[in-house]
């Protein structure tokens, strides 16, 4: 900066020339105009109207002019430096005008668009087996018949040869929607939640004529407690097979093949003696481990957990159709006969997929699903 001196004439200092001025006026302008964004303009306005711009440096001259001169270099200065704020002052409404539109059309949110934020879920492992097990019957031209799960006693006992007063009814703790009207036996029927999906061997055998093979994947009741191995609703499978000529050999080849596309080649079933009303002969149906194959039997050093070491896993329930099941289903004894089989799937999931509590098969919690992935 320079001293104070009497004798200056404004003129005679270099930056305070009216072209001097106007230079670094036009400059700074000039550097407005070409700010492309409001960045940009700060650093023009720090570089011209900024304490260190050559107006701002201009200015502090003036304290050095003499009195007379002082004024007119204070005026020359002063609308330069009000010429340059003013124009940085309407780029800056240009500037940040256009970035608000930019950033209005660049970060624009597209509320129309669809999202999906919930966690995929997964097919439950019942689902898929039960599916599963109704196309190894489908392949060999079976049909899948349904029926209803709020189902009339008739169809759940008595036409399947258990009537009311049977041993085998107490072996099925049944839940009852209304009572048979009046208690008496025949024609009024009350009704239960179904407690197996036998029933649906008459509905199909009343729908269809002869040959019937049918498939039926269900949810069955039993008022049970729900516990490590118990639940009061589960599911089960059941097959009928009804035609001219079918033998319990029929059943056996039947079996073979069912364990067999599931659990491979070697797998076979044995029959054990049983009692089912609906059934004669009945029989217990059993596989071979697919785990040990039998070898744990009567071999301390190479135990089973899958079948106990018994060499056989429990499957469930089957025989020859009870003459008087197609009796009451209008169907000749004398020229049709058949089997039957049925089997609750949780047991075969849980010893097929080491699932070891009962409650997480019916929880519905997708960390036990999710796990199963898709079966194809
Ligand atoms: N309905 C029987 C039950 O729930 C299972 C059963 C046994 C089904 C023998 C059948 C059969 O079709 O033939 O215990």
């Amino acid at each position: 900066m320079s001293a104070p001196n009497k004798s200056y004439d404004p003129v005679e200092v270099e930056t305070l020339k009216p072209e001097e001025i106007e230079r670094m006026r036009d400059e700074a302008l000039a550097a407005i105009a070409s700010a492309a964004d409001v960045d940009a303009l700060r650093e023009v306005k720090v570089a011209h109207a900024g304490d260190r711009s050559p107006l701002a440096l201009a200015n502090r001259e003036i304290g050095a002019l003499p009195p007379h001169a002082k004024a007119e270099a204070g005026k020359r200065v002063g609308q330069a430096r009000g010429a340059v704020n003013q124009a940085l002052k309407a780029r800056q409404e240009v500037l940040e005008a256009e970035r608000d539109d930019r950033v209005l059309v660049e970060e624009a949110v597209d509320v129309t668009l669809p999202y999906d934020r919930r966690p995929e879920g997964a097919r439950h492992p019942l689902t898929t087996l039960s599916d599963r097990l109704a196309d190894i019957f489908v392949a060999m031209g079976y049909e899948v018949a349904e029926g209803p799960e709020v189902e009339a006693e008739w169809f759940n006992f008595d036409a399947l040869n258990i009537w009311a007063d049977h041993p085998a009814r107490t072996m099925q703790d049944t839940f009852f929607v209304q009572g048979k009207e009046g208690g008496k036996d025949g024609e009024e029927s009350g009704v239960v939640l179904r407690t197996h999906t036998s029933p649906v061997q008459i509905r199909s055998l009343l729908d269809r004529e002869p040959p019937v093979y049918v498939i039926c994947p269900g949810r069955v009741y039993r008022s049970d407690e729900l516990d490590a191995t118990h639940t009061p609703v589960f599911t089960q499978i059941e097959l009928l097979a009804i035609d001219e000529g079918l033998t319990m050999a029929d059943l056996k080849g039947t079996l073979d093949h069912m364990v067999q596309s599931l659990f491979g080649d070697d797998i076979t079933t044995r029959l054990r003696p049983n009692y089912f009303p609906f059934t004669e002969p009945s029989a217990e149906m059993d596989m071979v481990c697919y785990v040990c194959r039998g070898e744990s039997v009567g071999n301390p050093d190479r135990p089973c957990r899958t079948c106990s070491s018994e060499g056989w896993i429990e499957l469930g329930g089957c025989g020859m159709v009870n003459p008087r099941v197609l009796i009451a289903c209008g169907v000749d004894p004398q020229k049709y006969s058949g089997f039957a089989f049925g089997f609750g799937i949780e047991r075969m999931l849980m010893f097929r997929h080491k699932v070891e509590d009962m409650r997480d098969i019916v929880e519905g919690d997708v960390r036990f699903t999710l796990p199963f992935g898709m079966e194809i």
